[in-house]
């Protein structure tokens, strides 16, 4: 073998304004580097512990059963459903951009009977329409996207689909990927049963940790299951006797990551939940003003607009994958396209954790209007 042939890593020093991996924050970077323990010593335990009290203030809960599943979103999107899905049952998943469809995907490779409702991408669901959908049979559980990354919508009025759900005896699962530390996420206040995130978004860590936050209604179904969780990786069962106060090995936990998302938690509970989104809020708002200025309108309309992912119409005078190379060569700008329904239509802008900051937004609008130029 000649060693040689493999060069320095050495990549470019990008701006990452695409839908994730977002910029990592400097100190969680830092934190990185920091030397392994392991993964029962006491001194882990005390970040473990750090780690979930801080969650618990992101997610805004007092759920004890709160903590990082090794893995990134998808993992999370996979606990929450194997832990609740039981084969034969009904699940409900509400379906308007490409993580409800993947929903659908996992749900049903879990046994469950999948009905889904569906909205346009781009468009949010009116919790009456949930509801009445939940009518028609018993529905173990309602999944839905709080934040669709694939389309930049925000679905409001959380707390009347979670109300309405449970009228209906059905569990509620929140996927709140691209929401979790960029707007408001409140668990409690909505009672949302199972809510997961990532931390490569708007906890500016980089991707392979999804946190998760299960509530007491939901912990005691899952002691009471009559069939073992389909998923033994992802059992919540047997992670929490690590998390939990018996510290039983379960798989072992990557210390890296969780160092790096203990130090992302803290950045957030520094800044302040509410400053934080209000900042994110508000350089959305002139990312916003900057793309109607050069005719690439957003997408979607400003009541459920996302402010850590936007979304903007293309224009004819851009060439969809063109454009984003030019933008990646010339101004080292990652940017995304639309897939699926949208691919070719739009393109997504994301400001997230520490990406959303004033000066991405006017290079990434210098550089478009070159490019339109
Ligand atoms: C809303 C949403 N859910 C789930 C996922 C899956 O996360 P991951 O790609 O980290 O597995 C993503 C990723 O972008 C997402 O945006």
């Amino acid at each position: 073998m000649d060693a040689s042939q493999f060069k320095d890593l050495n990549p470019s020093p990008r701006v990452l304004l695409g839908p994730g991996p977002s910029m990592v924050h400097p100190r969680v970077l830092r934190a990185m580097a920091t030397p392994l323990v392991g993964y029962l010593d006491p001194e882990f335990l005390a970040v473990m512990n750090e780690t979930q009290q801080l969650l618990r203030y992101v997610f805004q809960t007092k759920n004890e059963l709160t903590l990082p599943i090794s893995g990134t979103g998808s993992a999370g999107m996979e606990a929450a459903l194997c832990n609740l899905i039981e084969p034969g049952d009904d699940v409900l998943i509400a379906v308007n951009g490409f993580f409800g469809e993947r929903m659908v995907e996992m749900a049903r490779r879990y046994g469950a009977n999948v009905d889904r409702l569906d909205r346009p991408w781009g468009e949010i669901f009116d919790p009456g329409e949930i509801e009445q959908h939940l009518a028609q049979k018993k529905y173990k559980l309602l999944a839905f996207v709080h934040a669709e990354t694939s389309t930049g919508a925000l679905q409001s009025n959380v707390q009347d689909i979670t109300a309405a759900a449970h009228r209906r005896g059905a569990f509620v699962v929140m996927d709140c990927v691209t929401s979790l530390g960029g707007a408001p996420v409140q668990v409690d206040d909505w009672d949302v049963d199972v809510a997961y995130s990532g931390t490569q978004k708007c906890l500016s860590c980089p991707p392979g940790l999804a946190p998760i936050t299960v509530n007491a209604r939901a912990r005691d179904f899952l002691r009471a299951r009559k069939t073992p969780v389909g998923n033994w990786y992802l059992d919540l069962t047997l992670i929490e006797k690590y998390w939990g106060s018996e510290r039983t090995y379960h798989h072992t936990a990557p210390i890296t990551l969780n160092y790096a998302l203990r130090e992302g938690l803290r950045i957030v509970a520094e800044e302040g939940l509410a400053a934080r989104f209000a900042r994110h809020r508000a350089n959305a708002e002139m990312l916003w003003a900057g793309l109607e200025e050069i005719d690439l309108p957003p997408f979607v309309p400003l009541k459920h607009r996302l402010p850590s992912l936007t979304t903007c119409a293309l224009s004819p005078r851009l060439d969809d994958l063109g454009g984003r190379k030019r933008l990646l060569d010339d101004y080292n700008i990652e940017i995304a396209g639309g897939f699926g329904q949208l691919k070719g239509k739009i393109w997504r802008i994301g400001l997230m954790g520490f990406g959303s900051r004033r000066e991405n937004i006017a290079l990434l609008l210098s550089a478009l209007r070159k490019l339109m130029s």
